[in-house]
């Protein structure tokens, strides 16, 4: 299965977003993530869907958006429109997330669900044949910057055994929040094949060396 890794735009400098993307891309992304946070749902309030034109732009790599807010169904809409190739919602946000997910999906755009460092990852279970990627938060999301809590990795580990009992080979699983070229590889071993990192990599010295370097960490470690 292939290892995706994915700068975090949230830990860019936002006095240069364009060539802060496009540094991703040249540096060897596979994709760019664009946090959206709403203020609500996240205790925090980021960029909104003309950043992710911006990217769209600026870059031809796919553009991978998480939705940190309350109610995403209402703005699927306008993140679709804006050149989002993956939409992911949260478990916990307060909407219909079926009928939003198959919504992402008719606007022809990949869905994918989200769950919280302390949310059962059963309640993911009935969505996993719906969506084309799974997001274990390894941080409360609303900040960069944060320490990656290594009591979210049973549950990496059960959405991946589930997937599989699913016959579900497909499947990407990614983390988020205090990833870097450590603590990614317990990631990977328990069956985590995406890799969102925005303060290691947007802070590296040469983004490029530390983006091939956690390629090959994750993929020597990696267990399906
Ligand atoms: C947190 C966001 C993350 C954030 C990760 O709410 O969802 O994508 O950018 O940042 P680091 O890698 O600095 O923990
Ligand atoms: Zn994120």
């Amino acid at each position: 299965m292939k290892i995706k890794i994915l700068p975090s735009l949230l830990a860019a400098d936002f006095g240069r977003l364009e060539s802060e993307s496009k540094k991703a891309e040249v540096s060897g992304a596979d994709e760019l993530h664009l946090d959206i946070m709403d203020g609500h749902f996240v205790p925090n309030i980021s960029f909104g869907a003309d950043v992710v034109s911006m990217a769209r732009k600026a870059v031809r790599i796919p553009l991978n958006v998480h939705l940190m807010l309350s109610r995403p169904d209402k703005y699927i809409d306008r993140f679709a429109k804006a050149g989002s190739d993956t939409i992911l919602i949260h478990i916990e946000s307060e909407c219909d997330v079926t009928a939003t997910l198959e919504s992402i999906r008719q606007l022809g755009v990949r869905p994918g669900i989200t769950m919280n460092p302390d949310t059962d990852p059963a309640r993911l279970f009935p969505v996993l044949d719906k969506v084309g990627i799974i997001l274990c938060m390894t941080v409360f999301p609303g900040y960069g910057g944060q320490k990656f809590i290594e009591t979210v990795v049973p549950s990496m580990r059960a959405v991946r055994n589930k997937a599989n009992e699913m016959n579900l080979a497909d499947l990407d699983i990614m983390v988020d929040g205090g990833i870097d070229l450590n603590t990614c590889e317990v990631c990977a071993k328990n069956g985590v094949n995406c890799f969102v990192a925005g303060s290691s990599l947007y802070r590296a010295a040469d983004m490029r060396n530390d983006i091939s370097l956690m390629r090959e960490k994750c993929e020597r470690a990696l267990i399906i």
